[in-house]
Formats: structure tokens, sequence, C-alpha cells
């Protein structure tokens, strides 16, 4: 069974349909990974998912259970099942490092701090940032706090990790640090949905690599299938305008 279902998903804003008739079957430990033009629809699917956007119409089912995103209860679920990282980092500015990937799991899943506190330091360590658990967002690169806030994502244990564009804020020389830190956690087995423009990246981590296009799902196969014999005009035209940057 698959570990996420999508199927014919729709979305609109307002009046505006941004993404329509979405299917896609995503099994335990694959790299997703959503291509495509700028408003092609690659956040809108990632916030509907996460329950940010009601959807219009289909279903998204985790692990065979369909999600019923009008209901609030599971709407809660799913936000303990997936976790979403954006491009802007958004750390609590007045907490420290370790604060602050401990206060969701504290405050909002209630468990024990002792616990929570021993695992957000091997997740630090983990994104390399153990020797950092003291200092304030404002003391670290863009980098540093990107990874802190991967690891701020994982300490609430989520079975999908979605990352929205996170190294797009950051210097050229930051991005490797942080697509390190992706590497390992992929090859740990996480389940990953991956927006990135990083196409090289996109290439050598994703199973899968998923065409999007004025909200639809043009393709999707994987990396060799997408970068080397696009089966689609419309792929085939967007891969040879970023391979030629
Ligand atoms: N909050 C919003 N309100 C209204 N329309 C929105 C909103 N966010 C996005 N849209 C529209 O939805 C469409 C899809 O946008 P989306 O952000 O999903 O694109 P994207 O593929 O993530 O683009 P980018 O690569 O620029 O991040 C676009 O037409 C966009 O203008
Ligand atoms: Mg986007």
């Amino acid at each position: 069974m698959p570990q996420l279902e999508i199927v014919d998903l729709k979305a609109n804003y307002g009046t505006q349909t941004v993404l329509e008739r979405i299917n896609l079957s995503v099994k335990k430990g694959e790299i997703v990974s959503l291509i495509g033009a700028s408003g092609s629809g690659k956040s809108t699917l990632l916030r509907v998912l996460m329950g940010l956007l009601p959807p219009l119409a289909g279903q998204v089912r985790i692990n065979g259970e369909i999600i019923d995103y009008t209901n609030r209860a599971q709407i809660g679920r799913i936000r303990s099942q997936m976790a979403i990282v954006f491009q802007q980092y958004n750390l609590f500015q007045n907490m420290s490092v370790l604060d602050n990937v401990t206060v969701a799991p504290i405050k909002v899943k209630g468990r024990p701090r002792k616990e929570v506190e021993e695992y957000a330091i091997a997740l630090l360590q983990k994104v390399g940032m153990g020797a950092k658990l003291k200092a304030y967002p404002d003391e670290l690169s863009g980098g540093q706090q990107q990874r802190v806030a991967i690891a701020r994502a994982l300490a609430l244990q989520p079975e999908i990790l979605l990352l929205d564009e996170v190294t797009a804020a950051l210097d050229p020389e930051l991005v490797t640090e942080v697509l390190d830190t992706v590497r390992l956690l992929a090859a740990d087995g996480m389940t990953m949905f991956i927006v990135s423009h990083e196409m090289s990246f996109v290439r050598e981590v994703s199973t899968k690599v998923v065409f999007m296009d004025g909200g639809h799902v043009i393709e999707a196969g994987d990396p060799r299938q997408i970068f080397d014999q696009p089966q689609q005009a419309r792929t085939r035209e967007f891969v040879g305008k970023i391979l030629r940057h």
C-alpha cells in the first residue's frame, strides 16, 4: 500500500483553479521532487497536503486512510504525520537553538522535556548543529538557521517531510551544507517532497520527479526519464530551458 496517495485533487484560490486532477502515489522512503515554472502550483500542492488550503475535490490518503480536510481533528493528525519547512525558516528569534527545536513537542504534544531534549540534541547533532545548542538565531548563518529549522520539523517525528525551496534564500556557499542534510535524511529512508531549483541535486536524490505546469502534473517519472527522455513536449521544453542555464 502506498504511504501517500493523491487522487484527482483540485484546489482553488478564490475562483482561480491552481491545482487540477493531481494524481500521485508515493511509497515509504520515496523522494519526490516537484519541478516546474514559477506559479505552476508546487507550493500550493504542499499547502493542500498540510491542510493549509482545503482541497475543492479529490482525495488524499495516508497509509490507506482518507483525510477529511474539513475535520479539524484530522488536520491535527496530518500535522503529526507530515511536517513542512519553508524557504523562510522563521525560527523563534527569542529562543535558543535547542528551545526552537523542543518547544512544539513539549508545548503542543505534551511530551516530557527530558526525553524531547535528548532527541532534539541528537537531531541537532545530525544536522551538524550540535555545537550551537545555546546560540540564538541571529548568531547563526542562513544555512545554519535552515538546518535548525529542519531539525525543528523532524522533532515532531513526521512520517513525511515537505521541503519548499529550503535553499532558495541562501548564499551559494551555504546551499551545500543544507543539501548535505537533506541527503542524510534521504539515506535514512525519510519520505520527502522536495521543491528545489537545484536541478543537479533533484536529479541525484529523487526517486520520482514530478513536472508541473499550470496546476497540472504534466509528467512524472524517475529522474532519468524526466531529464534525459521526457515524454511530453512541455517537459522537454522546460528541461531544455533549465539545463541550458
Ligand atoms: N495566497 C494566495 N492567494 C491567491 N493566489 C495564490 C496564493 N498563493 C499562490 N497563488 C497563485 O496560485 C498559483 C500557484 O502558485 P504556487 O505558489 O503554488 O506556485 P509555485 O509553483 O510554488 O511557484 P514558485 O516557484 O514561484 O514558488 C499561482 O498562480 C499563484 O499566483
Ligand atoms: Mg513555491
